[in-house]
């Protein structure tokens, strides 16, 4: 079984969550990306295995609700439970600040995170058309915590 320890972002880890992000969103500026999730985050965990961050997790806080901004996990640890075990991280963060539901938008076609999603409790809601700068469409995902 794989010991990965989920805990609070530090600023040591910056140029891990970059190089995740980078390489499981092809961004065309990475720290953009970053920058982004530390400004409007309010709050970031990620997983660490033998000292090293093989994933990260981003929320925002939207009063009554929250939203997850990003989830990535680096390549060679996909499959294996870590994705799962960040969300969990974030539904206990929504149900310690009395948020009644965690959001998230995901391209129609990212199949492996809709089925993640979906394995967790999240029901499509709606969806955002031509949400992405590519023209695709989102689905608004929601996992309702009054229900938990
Ligand atoms: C989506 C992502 C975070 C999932 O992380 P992960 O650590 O691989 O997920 P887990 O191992 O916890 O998977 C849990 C469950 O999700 C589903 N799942 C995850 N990846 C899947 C895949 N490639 N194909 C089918 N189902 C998948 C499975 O039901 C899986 O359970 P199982 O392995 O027992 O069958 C990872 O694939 C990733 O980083 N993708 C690129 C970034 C991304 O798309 N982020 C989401 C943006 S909205």
């Amino acid at each position: 079984m794989l010991s990965v320890i989920i805990r609070q972002y530090r600023s040591k880890d910056y140029w891990d969550v970059l190089q995740i992000d980078k390489e499981a969103f092809s961004p065309s500026n990475a720290a953009y990306d970053v920058y982004i999730y530390l400004k409007y985050g309010s709050a970031i965990f990620v997983a660490e295995f033998n000292g090293k961050v093989v994933g990260y997790i981003t929320i925002m806080d939207l009063g009554e609700k929250a939203k997850i901004m990003s989830i990535a996990v680096k390549k060679e640890f996909r499959r294996m439970g870590i994705g799962s075990k960040l969300i969990d991280e974030a539904i206990r963060w929504c149900i310690l600040n009395d948020k009644k539901g965690l959001l998230l938008e995901v391209r129609a076609s990212n199949i492996p995170a809709q089925k993640l999603y979906k394995k967790k409790g999240f029901k499509i809601i709606g969806i955002h058309p031509s949400y992405y700068s590519d023209g695709e469409d989102a689905y608004i995902m929601l996992l309702n915590l009054e229900e938990q």
